[in-house]
């Protein structure tokens, strides 16, 4: 069994708060990387449409043996396929080869087409049917999850945004906190970029632990659910190791501090 703790989400569902990010592992190393992570002890793999790499998570997930009920499994709708969002899941079904994610979910509000309340219904329509045991999405800032409960009543179990020491966005999760959305912090250490920041790394000296590991914890313990993607089997492992040991108070508002505004990714309201 694994030790992963969980958080219940709104729906009254389970999701594991550690799992494993695939942006940008191929289709061909997707198989490899998502056994070598399922031996490891994931349980809860992140994809997409976009990432082209269901088919190799698939065909990892047929070779693994463990039963679906103790998988969690995320994938995405991409912008272009807004309108589109049954055919866009089926396929994903399809390539990943299961009736249904545990969670699936819009990749950006794209607000330029303005389709993602359009989507937002047809994804409760979706979860109705049992293709999805959840919805939710990512990338959406306050006034475009305020526009869900205004126009379809119901806002998201979870909103996956860019969120690492250097890039906190406080006000956007304490939103999520006050409407039962849990947050999911994507690119968790930065993609690398807050690994060498001088605070981190005297906590991770200090505790015996790396820096990544450090940024994992403050994650965890602060309620966040995460994925962190690697292809090299000691880093997916260093990513694991991360359930045996307690940031103090103080060691988290040191890497709260961290927080300088520092958005790697694109601007959910232009994108
Ligand atoms: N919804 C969205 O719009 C969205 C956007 C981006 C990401 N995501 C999801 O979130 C997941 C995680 O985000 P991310 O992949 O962007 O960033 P990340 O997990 O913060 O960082 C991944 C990068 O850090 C490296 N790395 C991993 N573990 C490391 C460690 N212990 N020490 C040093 N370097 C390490 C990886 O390189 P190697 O592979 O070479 O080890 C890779 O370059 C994605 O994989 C995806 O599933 C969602």
């Amino acid at each position: 069994m694994s030790n992963v703790p969980t958080i219940t989400l709104r729906d009254d569902t389970t999701i594991p708060q550690l799992g494993f990010g695939t942006w940008k592992i191929t289709d061909d190393e997707a198989q490899a990387s998502v056994e070598q992570a399922l031996a490891i002890g994931y349980r809860h793999i992140d994809t997409a449409a976009l990432y082209a790499n269901e088919a190799g998570i698939g065909k990892a997930l047929a070779g693994s043996g463990i039963a679906r009920q103790d998988l969690y499994l995320t994938t995405k709708v991409w912008n272009d396929r807004q309108l589109e969002a049954r055919a866009s899941l089926e396929e994903s079904l399809a390539k990943l080869g299961t009736d249904h994610v545990d969670l699936f979910l819009i990749h950006w509000p794209h607000p330029s087409a303005d389709t993602y309340v359009q989507c937002w219904r047809d994804m409760v329509a979706l979860r109705e049917e049992g293709l999805a045991t959840s919805i939710g999405v990512c990338n959406f800032n306050v006034p475009h999850l305020q526009r869900l409960l205004d126009e379809v009543g119901e806002v998201p179990v979870v909103n996956q945004v860019e969120l690492h020491p250097s890039f906190t966005q406080k006000d956007l999760e304490s939103y999520g906190t006050g409407h039962g959305i849990a947050t999911e912090a994507w690119a968790p250490i930065g993609r690398g970029a807050d690994l060498a920041d001088e605070g981190i790394r005297s906590i991770a000296d200090q505790l015996g632990r790396t820096p990544a590991q450090v940024i994992l914890r403050w994650h965890l313990q602060q309620g966040r659910i995460v994925f962190p993607k690697s292809v090299r089997e000691e880093r997916i492992r260093e990513n694991f190791d991360v359930l045996d040991f307690e940031l103090t108070a103080d060691d988290l508002a040191r890497v709260d501090a961290v927080d300088a505004g520092n958005r790697l990714g694109p601007d959910p309201d232009t994108m």
